[in-house]
């Protein structure tokens, strides 16, 4: 593959991605990482943004007048102990860059360098958002009532892909993840001793029950052309062998790509889990956590990023998948496109032994300087 970047500042991405993959830090937590982004653009004389959190980076580049493009990247890590075997691995006992978002802050610094060399030409203003807590969820909301979003008219970013070469590129027009919804659900019985049931209300009889009638909603409520997916991923009751427990208690996640259905599936789980704890005489209380929306590309901004990154990326294709980016709730607000960089390994995210390939740095700096750029250009023909 021919160079994207000036070989000099590719070596000093990398030099930096690996610096941050020794250096983990878990959402909510990226202190060493935030003050390391801070001293790198403060080297450019980049000015940056006020923030009333105490993790992530934001910054403008530009003069303030025309449209502005947010380019983002997250730049969390997961509590896994790495066993990927790179000469760089994570240094930090339980915690790792398994998602990769160590590449994506090396590209957002490559991309930020090179945008700076054309501060003077740029048809408006980019916006950097370096991501606090994408793995807990809650950073984008966080970055949002920040106020860090205010006055931006697009924005972008990827996630690099595994399973897919370096110089790979795919996005998809409209729902490109999945939405989360999350539940818990307590079931209360009367404790008793385990030879005098009749003595007692089981709850552990009522929850194999509600694992079993859970499993209905998706295979015969929703339509067999439309996507979903329950999962109950925990489960606990009882201490011992001679003890019937007072309480079962399960947890799990919902996953959808369509909004009805996500409705539904919420619609009927409620009385499934209350009427079928009914029957068994059980009391059933659930807390139920609506997450992320899904990524929803707007048509416009993705035929342009599709267009531009086709310049220096091959596309490839892949299957939607139900997993999500909580870049999600930053579209709620701002049209924004959401794609994918092939990062050259086959290991999956989140798992222990998961790598990405250096060369994805480069592809991703590239992906923001070029699409920042173009965006504006259309932004300043469209105003
Ligand atoms: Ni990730």
């Amino acid at each position: 593959m021919r160079d994207l970047i000036d070989s000099d500042l590719n070596r000093q991405l990398i030099a930096w991605r690996h610096d941050f993959h020794r250096h983990p830090e878990l959402a909510d937590q990226e202190v060493r990482t935030s003050q390391k982004i801070r001293e790198i653009l403060t080297d450019w004389h980049i000015q940056l943004r006020p923030t009333q959190l105490s993790t992530g980076v934001f910054a403008d580049i530009g003069h303030g007048d025309g449209p502005t493009v947010a380019l983002r990247a997250d730049i969390d890590a997961l509590p896994i102990q790495e066993t990927s075997g790179e000469p760089f691995s994570s240094e930090t006992p339980g915690v790792m860059h398994a998602c990769g978002h160590d590449t994506h802050i090396a590209a957002l610094l490559g991309g930020t360098y090179l945008l700076k060399q054309r501060e003077a030409q740029l048809p408006g203003t980019i916006r950097l958002i370096f991501q606090r807590s994408e793995e807990d969820k809650e950073g984008s909301l966080q970055v949002l009532a920040d106020h860090q979003l205010d006055g931006v008219d697009a924005i972008i970013g990827f996630h690099n892909a595994p399973f897919h070469p370096v110089g790979t590129f795919s996005v998809h027009t409209g729902i490109s993840s999945g939405a989360i919804d999350k539940f818990k659900v307590t079931l209360t019985g009367v404790g008793t001793h385990a030879s005098a049931p009749q003595n007692g209300i089981d709850p552990i009889a009522a929850l194999g029950a509600e694992i079993t009638s859970l499993q209905t909603i998706v295979s015969r409520n929703i339509a067999p052309v439309k996507a979903g997916v329950l999962s109950i991923t925990h489960i606990t009751a009882g201490s011992t062998w001679n003890i019937l427990p007072e309480t079962a208690f399960f947890e799990g996640t919902v996953r959808t790509a369509d909004k009805d259905v996500r409705a539904l599936i919420k619609k009927r789980f409620f009385p499934l889990v209350e009427q079928t704890a009914a029957a068994y005489g059980v009391k059933a209380d659930i807390d139920w956590y609506a997450g992320d929306p899904s990524v929803d590309n707007d048509p416009k901004l993705t035929a342009i990023v599709q267009d531009e990154s086709g310049k220096f990326t091959e596309p490839f294709t892949d299957e939607l998948g139900l997993g999500s980016d909580d870049f999600a709730c930053f579209q709620a607000h701002v049209p924004g496109v959401y794609a994918r960089l092939g990062n050259g390994f086959n290991v999956s995210a989140h798992n222990p032994r998961f790598r990405a390939d250096d060369g994805v740095i480069a592809v991703g700096a590239k992906f923001f300087e070029a699409n920042a750029q173009r965006l504006l250009s259309e932004l300043n023909r469209q105003q």
